[in-house]
């Protein structure tokens, strides 16, 4: 009969004692289909009753049958004394174990030497005012050097920073001098996404002001850290430059790592990097914060990690630092 082939059927292949149960129900169960023949005996003709009812009777104890074998099977292999159910011999899960993002890993480096120095290790806010971004360094945003940040504006006078000196300025109107600060944090510019550029990258900003600061404690401080993180031969340079809050301002450039001066492709043959833009304090940023700029000097710096992280590992794209391919962080720290 067809049902009984169509109900063998189902029940070996039912996958779960739930599923054999939901059978068991529907072929047998007082609603069941086979009930439902047996109670319909009685309306057919007397002659045929006896064999319809024995082949009934029959069909139903071979599928009970066979569900209760399949329902002792479930049962089987779902219970643990029934064998192993755990495989010892699959190799185990490995244990994902992270580690410092090589940016940060020359963050820290950094603000240890300097902490070393004397130097605090400072944070700042990402969404900074127009104010302490710019005209607190005494840059109006109507400033050609405003322009060239390619600011991301938030809001009615809210940008996301552009750089970290506005730290600068938070930091000189919270405490009076001597004063003597790291702060690195990210920043943000709407640049292209390409090999050397972000749209988000981090900085690291330094301050230091007390009274009798020269531009002699200024060289001596960046070249010592220079020679501290890049090693004891390293020379620096620098050069002449042009920032609204520095006066004079400078871009400090160190001997080529790679070819150490002789010039290579790292360096484009001129044996120098520029690792960052510095100088000493403009009198107008301590008027702005309300230090007293007769008594006061000091000097300032800027560098960009990523780009150091790049010269010391030889990563020839920042894009590298954004992707979070495990295969190439897991080469760091
Ligand atoms: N804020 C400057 C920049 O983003 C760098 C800088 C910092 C220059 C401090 C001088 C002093 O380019």
């Amino acid at each position: 009969m067809e049902l009984e082939r169509e109900g063998t059927a189902a029940i070996q292949a039912a996958a779960s004692s739930d599923e054999l149960e939901r059978l068991r129900v529907e072929l047998l169960g007082r609603k069941g289909r086979l009930t439902g023949i047996l109670r319909g005996l009685g309306q057919m003709e007397p002659d045929q009753r006896p064999a319809v009812g024995a082949e009934a009777n029959r069909i139903k104890a071979a599928l009970s049958e066979e569900l209760d074998a399949r329902i002792e099977e479930e049962a089987q292999s779902a219970s643990p004394s029934s064998g192993p159910s755990v495989d010892l011999t699959l190799p185990g899960r490995a244990r994902w174990q992270g580690r410092d993002h090589p940016v940060t890993l020359v963050v820290d480096e950094i603000c240890e030497i300097f902490r070393d120095l004397g130097f605090a290790r400072v944070q700042g806010p990402e969404a900074e005012t127009v104010e302490y971004n710019f005209e607190k360094l005494n840059t109006p945003l109507d400033h050609p050097a405003a322009d060239m940040h390619d600011t991301f504006f938030l809001g009615e006078g809210i940008v996301l920073r552009t750089h970290t000196s506005p730290m600068q300025a938070r930091v000189m109107e919270k405490f009076a001098p001597p004063v003597r600060v790291v702060v690195p944090g990210t920043v943000y510019r709407r640049d292209s996404f390409d090999a050397s550029h972000a749209p988000g990258f981090e900085q690291l900003e330094g301050l230091a002001v007390d009274e009798g600061i020269t531009f002699v404690d200024f060289r001596a401080t960046i070249t010592e850290f220079a020679r501290r993180f890049f090693g004891p031969t390293t020379k620096t340079r620098f050069r002449p430059s042009y920032f609204p809050f520095t006066e004079p301002s400078a871009e400090v450039d160190v001997s080529c790592q790679i070819c150490e001066g002789s010039g290579c492709s790292a360096c484009k043959r001129t044996g120098w990097m520029e690792i960052m833009g510095a100088g000493m304090v403009d009198p107008a940023v301590f008027e702005a914060v309300g230090y007293d700029a007769e008594r006061y000097t000091g000097f300032a710096f800027g560098m960009g990690p990523a780009r150091i992280a790049m010269q010391r590992y030889r990563i020839p794209d920042i894009r590298l630092f954004y992707e979070n391919d495990v295969r190439f962080l897991e080469q760091f720290g």
